[in-house]
C-alpha cells in the first residue's frame, strides 16, 4: 500500500503513481480517505467479490445542487430508484434489448460516412453527432430526432456542464467545480464541512459555484422534460414511435414498488444521454488518431474488410464474427486510452480489511482503469496501439479483454454492449471506404500529430488534431455515391 497526501489528484497525476501495480494506493484528500484499486486483481477482489460493501457512491453535493442527482450513476446503493432505474437500463441496453438498436447503428454509420464525405475536417463534430444520434434515436425515435435536431445540442451541452465543470478531484471533494476548489480551500470551508457551502449566499467569496449550480439546474431539468414531452405529444397525435420512451410510457400502471412514474422515465432518458454520448465519442476520436499514427494497423484492418466483405457493400453486424482484426482493433481502442480513466467513484458501506490494511467505512474507492490499461504484466508496451495483442497467432481472437474500461461489479456500465456495438460499426464502416492519413500543410509536407489528451474531467478524449480523410478507392467513391 502506497500512502500519501495529495492536494490535487487527477488522471494525469496518477500516471506517475502506477509504478506499483497490483497494490492499493491510499491518499488523503482534505483529510478524507481515498483508495485506488490499482490493478485488475485488486479491482475484481474489491468491487466484484466484495460488491456487497463496495457498491455505494460518495455524497456528491455539487452534482445534486446542479440537478444531476436524477442520474442513476450518482445514486446511493440503497436508493430504491437506483435499483429500479438500473433494471430498466440493463433490459433496454443489454444484449437482448426489446428495441432494435442495430438498425439504428447501421443507419447512423451511413450518416457518419456521408458527413465525412462532405466535411472531412469536421470529423470531431461528426463522431459526436454519430454517438449522440444513436442514443437519441434509441431513446426518442427517429421521427422526433429528425424533426428536432436541436435535441442533440441540448443533450451534448447539458453533458458538457458535467465534463467541463466537474473534474475528478472535485468528485472526491464532493464534486466542487475545479476553479472554486482553491478558493474554498483557502478560506478553509472545505476542511470544515463540505455541506456548509450549501448555505452560503451567492455573493460570498467562492459562492459563484452556486450561480453555476443554479444555471445548470435549468439545463438538467430541460434535458429531462423536453424529449419525453415531445414523444408524448407525438404519440397523442397518433404516431407510432418505436423507442425506449414509448416502451416505458406504454408499460401498464402498477402499484408495485417497481412501477415507473413519469419522473422515472424522464430521469432514465436523460441518464441515457448523459452516459452514452461523450464516453463513446472519445474512443471514436482515438480511433482516428490511431489510424494516423499506426498506418500498419489501418492497412491490416482494411485488408480484412476487403477479404471478408469486398468493395461493393458496407459492413453489417452479420459480418462482425468474421472480422477478428477489426474486433481486436475495437478492444485496443478502448484499452489504449480509456475514456473514463478513473471510473466513477465507489464508496465503502462498512469498514474493511485488505491484505492487512484497514479501510474505514465511507472511504472513496476508485478503480484506476488507467493503471490497469498500463499494466505491463498483461500488456507489453502498453503505450503503443497494438490490436494484435488480442489475437492468437492464427489470427483468431484470444481471451484478452478490455472490458475493465466499463468498471466493475454491481455498478458496471449498463451501456457497455451498446457502446461496443456502436464503436464496431463506426470503425468497420469508416475503414471500408476511407483512407485516414496525416494532413498536409500548404507546402505539401505532413502535419505531425501528437497523442495529446485532455487530462482533467471524469471523461477524457483526444485534443483536436488534423488528419486527411479521403475515399480509399474508386469503388469506395462509387459506394459513397450510391447512398449519398
Ligand atoms: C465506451 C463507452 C463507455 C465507457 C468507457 C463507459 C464507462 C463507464 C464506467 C467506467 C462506469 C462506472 C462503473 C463503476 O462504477 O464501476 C460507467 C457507468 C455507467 N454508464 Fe457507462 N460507459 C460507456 C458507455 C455508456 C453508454 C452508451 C451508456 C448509456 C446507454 C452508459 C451508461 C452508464 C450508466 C447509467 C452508468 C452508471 C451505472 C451505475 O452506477 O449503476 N455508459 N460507465
Amino acid at each position: 500500500m502506497v500512502s500519501g497526501n495529495f492536494r490535487l489528484l487527477n488522471a494525469h497525476a496518477l500516471t506517475y503513481l502506477t509504478i506499483n501495480p497490483g497494490d492499493l494506493i491510499h491518499v488523503t484528500v482534505f483529510g478524507r480517505h481515498v483508495v485506488l484499486a490499482n490493478s485488475l486483481s485488486v479491482a475484481s477482489e474489491l468491487f466484484e467479490r466484495r460488491s456487497r460493501i463496495y457498491s455505494d457512491r460518495p455524497e456528491l453535493t455539487m452534482l445534486t445542487m446542479m440537478g444531476w442527482d436524477f442520474n442513476l450513476a450518482f445514486k446511493h446503493y440503497d436508493d430504491p430508484l437506483w435499483k429500479r432505474h438500473r433494471k430498466v437500463f440493463q433490459r433496454f441496453f443489454g444484449s437482448r434489448s426489446p428495441i432494435s438498436i442495430q438498425p439504428i447503428q447501421e443507419g447512423q454509420a451511413q450518416e457518419l460516412l456521408r458527413q465525412l464525405a462532405d466535411t472531412p475536417d469536421l470529423f470531431f463534430l461528426h463522431t459526436r453527432n454519430y454517438a449522440a444520434s444513436i442514443i437519441m434515436h434509441a431513446v426518442c425515435g427517429h421521427e422526433i430526432i429528425q424533426k428536432n435536431t436541436y435535441l442533440i445540442k441540448l443533450a451534448t451541452d447539458a453533458v458538457d456542464t458535467l465534463s467541463e465543470e466537474v473534474f475528478f478531484g472535485a468528485q472526491v471533494l464532493f464534486a466542487f467545480p475545479s476553479r472554486e476548489c482553491d478558493l474554498l480551500l483557502e478560506i478553509g470551508i472545505l476542511d470544515v464541512n463540505a455541506q456548509l457551502v450549501k448555505h452560503l449566499p451567492e455573493w460570498f467569496p467562492g459562492g459563484a459555484f452556486k450561480v453555476l449550480a443554479r444555471e445548470t439546474r435549468q439545463v438538467t431539468s430541460t434535458l429531462q422534460n423536453i424529449p419525453v414531452d415531445l414523444v408524448k405529444k407525438s404519440v397523442a397525435s397518433g404516431s407510432t414511435i418505436p423507442c425506449l420512451t414509448t416502451e416505458l410510457l406504454e408499460l401498464p400502471d402498477s402499484k408495485s414498488e417497481d412501477a415507473l412514474h413519469e419522473s422515472d422515465i424522464k430521469a432514465l432518458t436523460a441518464t441515457a444521454f448523459a452516459g452514452g454520448i461523450h464516453t463513446v465519442e472519445s474512443p471514436l476520436k482515438s480511433f482516428f488518431l490511431a489510424m494516423v499514427l499506426y498506418p500498419e494497423a489501418q492497412r491490416r484492418g482494411k485488408a480484412e474488410i476487403d477479404r471478408v466483405i469486398g468493395p461493393g457493400r458496407l459492413p453489417t453486424f452479420q459480418d462482425q464474427a468474421s472480422l477478428p482484426y477489426i474486433n481486436a482493433m475495437c478492444k485496443e481502442i478502448l484499452r489504449w486510452h480509456p475514456s473514463v480513466p478513473l471510473g466513477v467513484a465507489h464508496s465503502l458501506l462498512a469498514e474493511d480489511e485488505y491484505e492487512g490494511y484497514y479501510i474505514p467505512k465511507d472511504t472513496t474507492v476508485l478503480s484506476n482503469i488507467w493503471a490497469i490499461s498500463r499494466d505491463e504484466r498483461v500488456y507489453s508496451e502498453p503505450d503503443l496501439f497494438i490490436p494484435e495483442r488480442f489475437l492468437n497467432s492464427d489470427g483468431t481472437l484470444n481471451d484478452g479483454d478490455s472490458s475493465f474500461v466499463f468498471g466493475f461489479g454491481r455498478r458496471v456500465c449498463p451501456g457497455r454492449h451498446m457502446a461496443e456495438a456502436t464503436i464496431f460499426m463506426a470503425v468497420a464502416s469508416v475503414l471500408s471506404v476511407y483512407r485516414i492519413s496525416k494532413a498536409k500543410d500548404i507546402f505539401g509536407r505532413d502535419i505531425q500529430v501528437k497523442e495529446e489528451y485532455s487530462s482533467t474531467g471524469l471523461i477524457t478524449g483526444p485534443l483536436p488534431f488534423r488528419c486527411s480523410i479521403s475515399p480509399r478507392s474508386e469503388e469506395a467513391k462509387i459506394l459513397l455515391n450510391n447512398f449519398s
